[in-house]
C-alpha cells in the first residue's frame, strides 16, 4: 500500500517575540474579543484582520438562538474584509479566543469550516495569509500560510 505522509509547520512564539505590527494586530483581536456575542456557549473568539491597504478588520463570534445560523468570529472578519475591501490583500490574521469565564493558555485553531472561508480569499489573492492563533495568554502559534493549516485543500481548481 501506498501511502502520502504529509507535514506542516507551525512557529510557537511567545508574546516578547512578536513585532510591534503583531503585536498591534493582537490588541485588536483582544478588542474584537472582548465585542463577541455568545450568549449560548460563553466561548468568545476575536478575529483582526491587517490588509495591504493598512486597513485592520475586526470580527468577533455571533451567536442565534437557531445555533447554526450564528458565525465564527474569522468568518465575520474576512467576509467584512472581502466585502468592504474587495481589491485588498490580506496580510495577516490574528485570533484569540477564550471561555468568558477563564484565561485559556492554549492556542485555538480556527475550525475547519474557517480554514475553508480563509483558504478562498489565499487562492483569491495568491499571497500566502499568516495566521496567528492563541487562547487568552501564553503562546502564540504562528502559520506561515493557510496552507498549513489544511492540507489536501479543496479549491477552485477542482471544480
Ligand atoms: N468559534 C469561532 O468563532 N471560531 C472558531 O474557529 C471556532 C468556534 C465560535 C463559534 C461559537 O460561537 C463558539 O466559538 C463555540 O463554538
Amino acid at each position: 500500500m501506498k501511502q502520502i505522509n504529509i507535514n506542516t509547520i507551525i512557529s510557537v512564539l511567545t508574546v516578547k517575540e512578536l513585532s510591534q505590527v503583531e503585536l498591534d494586530l493582537k490588541d485588536q483581536a483582544f478588542e474584537a474579543r472582548s465585542k463577541a456575542y455568545a450568549p449560548y456557549s460563553k466561548f468568545t473568539v476575536g478575529a483582526a484582520i491587517l490588509l495591504d491597504n493598512g486597513i485592520v478588520v475586526q470580527g468577533s463570534n455571533q451567536e442565534n438562538a437557531a445555533y447554526t445560523s450564528g458565525l465564527c468570529a474569522e468568518r465575520v472578519a474576512i467576509f467584512y474584509a472581502g466585502a468592504t475591501y474587495p481589491d485588498a490583500k490580506i496580510v495577516k490574521m490574528f485570533i484569540t479566543a477564550s471561555p468568558q469565564n477563564r484565561e485559556l493558555k492554549d492556542p485555538i485553531p480556527p475550525c475547519g469550516s474557517c480554514r475553508q472561508a480563509i483558504a478562498e480569499y489565499e487562492f483569491k489573492q495568491d499571497v500566502p495569509i499568516e495566521i496567528y492563533f492563541m487562547g487568552a495568554v501564553g503562546d502564540i502559534y504562528k502559520s506561515e500560510s493557510l496552507k498549513n493549516l489544511l492540507p489536501l485543500i479543496f479549491d477552485k481548481n477542482h471544480l
